[in-house]
């Protein structure tokens, strides 16, 4: 594709001068219950009140050397990373209700840390596998193109909403019952269908890219797809999500877009910014890419929505 093709079909979200001087002011800097806070999560964590978030969204820095605008987070041993994980984690738990749900993402490496970690602290229900697609080929090693979601609660006592998640699939083999009907799928003018109980791989998530409505600069960004499952299985409207390493403000965005009130906490300002701009333009547009007339969307069945 030509680079001016690009510039056209770019629709990352960008901050100008003007959003920076007009959305500043919305953000905290003080512990709070709601919105986004600008701030380090180590020091604010203590200051948050008790038990009241029904769902953790924990997008941690994985265990690898990378720098989020001026922060640098440097690999370490898997036990010393191991002893970072355990700090959060004994950090946010007293803000958990009794019935809360937690997501914890990592890569392969940092995977392993976060069983170990999770374990000691929560019961640990599931293990997602979701194919990024995108990845760096490697020349001595196998190239990376998944990641994990480890899903843990706290008590046998939690939410749970299968059927806000299931994923419709085009059907391979359209069987019929005797009277000629469609025996478990959906004729459709555009199609046959399926909705399927969700499993522990998705292969239906792409990475944010350019052309992408939500795209931002943000090095490490989750899709709102990918956070609008957790949220839709894991919490009810009205419910609390809280994302204390917000950066680029997915959570935030999906759980306002999914009436779920949000609490964020990013310690870089630009990410801040970007998060309250995404937040601002959510306002006029609650669409979800891949999410749509209340089902998730296998890949490829793009002709069969309804947008
Ligand atoms: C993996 S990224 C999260 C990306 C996010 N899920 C998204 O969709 O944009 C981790 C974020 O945590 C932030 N961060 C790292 N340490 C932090 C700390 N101690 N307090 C607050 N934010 C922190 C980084 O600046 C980075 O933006």
């Amino acid at each position: 594709m030509s680079s001016d093709a690009r510039k056209t079909q770019n629709r990352s979200i960008v901050l100008t001068d003007n959003d920076r001087q007009r959305l500043q002011p919305i953000l905290l800097t003080q512990a709070a219950t709601t919105g986004i806070i600008q701030g380090d999560m180590q020091t604010i964590g203590p200051q948050l009140p008790t038990e009241f978030v029904d769902l953790l969204i924990l997008d941690p820095p994985y265990n690898l050397t990378k720098n989020f605008k001026g922060y640098t987070f440097n690999q370490r041993s898997v036990a010393s990373y191991n002893d970072w994980l355990d700090a959060v984690i004994r950090l946010l738990m007293p803000t958990l209700k009794p019935d809360a749900s937690i997501y914890i993402c990592g890569d392969w490496l940092t995977s392993a840390s976060i069983f170990t970690v999770a374990s000691q602290h929560f019961t640990v229900r599931n293990r997602i596998t979701w194919e990024r697609e995108k990845g760096r080929g490697a020349k001595r090693n196998w190239k990376n193109s998944n990641e994990d979601i480890w899903f843990c609660t706290r008590s046998a006592d939690y939410t749970f909403n299968v059927e806000a998640v299931k994923l419709r699939r085009r059907v391979l083999a359209p069987y019929r019952k005797n009277d000629g009907s469609p025996k478990d799928w959906e004729e459709t003018d555009q199609g046959s269908f399926r909705d399927t109980h969700p499993s522990n791989f998705w292969s239906d998530i792409t990475i944010p890219f350019w052309s992408m409505p939500e795209n931002t600069e943000h090095p490490t960004q989750k899709s709102e797809k990918l956070i609008a499952k957790l949220i839709l299985a894991s919490s009810n409207p009205g419910d609390t999500v809280f994302d204390p390493f917000l950066g680029s403000g997915t959570t935030a965005v999906v759980a306002n877009k999914l009436d779920r009130a949000y609490l964020g906490i990013e310690q870089n300002q630009e990410y801040c910014l970007l998060a309250a701009k995404r937040l601002e333009m959510a306002a006029q547009d609650h669409t979800i890419q891949g999410f749509n007339d209340g089902v998730f969307w296998e890949r490829n069945t793009k002709s069969g929505r309804s947008k």
